[in-house]
Parts: C-alpha cells; structure tokens; sequence
C-alpha cells in the first residue's frame, strides 16, 4: 500500500517538474526537445508502469515454491532490466529539470532494460512449476507489455 501511493506521489512531483520544465520550454535554446501534455502523460505512464512491473515481479518472487529456482533466477533477471530502466529514467529526468535534452544513451538503456525484462519474463513463465506463480509472471508481463508501449509513445510524442 505504501509502495502504491509512492507511485502517485512520485507521479504528481514529475508532473509538477514537468510542468516547470514546459514553461521554460519556448526560451531554453540549448533544449532539443519540446514536450505537450501527451508526453508528459507518456513519461508518467512509462514512470508508474515501471514502478508497478517492479512490484508484480517482486510479487512473482515471493509467491514462487521451492522447485521455481529457474524461474526465480529469471524474476531476478527481469527485476534488475526494470531498474536499469528506472536508473536511465532518472538520467532524463535530471537531465529535464536543468533544462537539458535528455541524453541518447539513457532513452536507449530505458528500452533495452525493458526489453530484457520481458525477454527475462517469458522464459520465466516457460519454467514455472505452479499456476499461481503462472498468474502472478503472466501479470508483470502485462504492466511490463503496458510499460513498453508508453515508453514508445515518448519517443513518438516527445520530440
Ligand atoms: C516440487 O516438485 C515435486 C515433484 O514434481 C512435487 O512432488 C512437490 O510437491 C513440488 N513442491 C512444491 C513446493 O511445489
Ligand atoms: C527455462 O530456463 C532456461 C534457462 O535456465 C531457458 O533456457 C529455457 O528457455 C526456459 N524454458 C522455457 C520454456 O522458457
Ligand atoms: C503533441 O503530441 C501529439 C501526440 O501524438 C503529437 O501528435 C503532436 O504532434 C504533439 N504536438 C506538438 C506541438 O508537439
């Protein structure tokens, strides 16, 4: 529950840093990006969507039994792919609020970690032993599919 409304806190502070950021848009020369209210609502869908794959995956670990060793080594794959997603997040976004364009390499390490969470996530499915755990994997991979599709509505939207 506390995780959850971290979210929402974490959502309404990147809005308000946005929102700054917007308003100085038009006059920062140095700034390669320009940024309109879908944009903004991509980067906090991409934010939230990461920080609930990362839940649903840590759900998966704890539900799995004692015969899921591949697949919790898969669940752990997965969870370090989100945080290296969330660490280039953090990148952009400080990048954002000094009035920066979000460096290259960290919009690449954002796709990348969630693409090896979902490469991570199918075969951790593959090797589940127990339905619950099934159900649990087959969530995460949903916020993860979720995740994915926000994030390449940044780089659509956010030019
Ligand atoms: C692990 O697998 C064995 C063999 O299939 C099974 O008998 C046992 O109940 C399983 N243990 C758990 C915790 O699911
Ligand atoms: C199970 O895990 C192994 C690696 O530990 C992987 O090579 C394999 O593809 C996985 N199985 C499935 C069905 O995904
Ligand atoms: C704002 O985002 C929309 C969403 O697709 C995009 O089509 C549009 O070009 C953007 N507008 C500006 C002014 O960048």
């Amino acid at each position: 529950m506390a995780r959850f409304e971290f979210a929402y806190f974490l959502a309404i502070t990147l809005a308000m840093l946005f929102r700054v950021y917007n308003a100085d848009a038009g006059k920062s020369v140095q700034s390669g990006q320009s940024s309109n209210a879908t944009c903004n609502i991509d980067r906090l869908q991409t934010v939230v969507g990461l920080d609930n794959s990362a839940s649903l995956i840590q759900k998966a670990i704890k539900d799995s039994s004692s015969n899921d060793t591949a697949a919790v080594s898969q669940l752990k794959a997965a969870a370090n792919g989100i945080q290296s997603a969330q660490a280039g997040v953090d990148t952009i976004l400080q990048a954002l609020v000094t009035g920066q364009a979000p460096p290259a390499n960290a919009r690449q390490q954002v796709g990348d970690g969630i693409d090896a969470a979902g490469a991570a996530l199918i075969s951790a499915f593959g090797n589940s032993t127990t339905s619950a755990l099934s159900a649990d994997i087959a969530d995460a991979q949903s916020a993860v599919a979720g995740t994915l599709a926000a994030g390449i509505r940044v780089v659509s939207d956010c030019t």
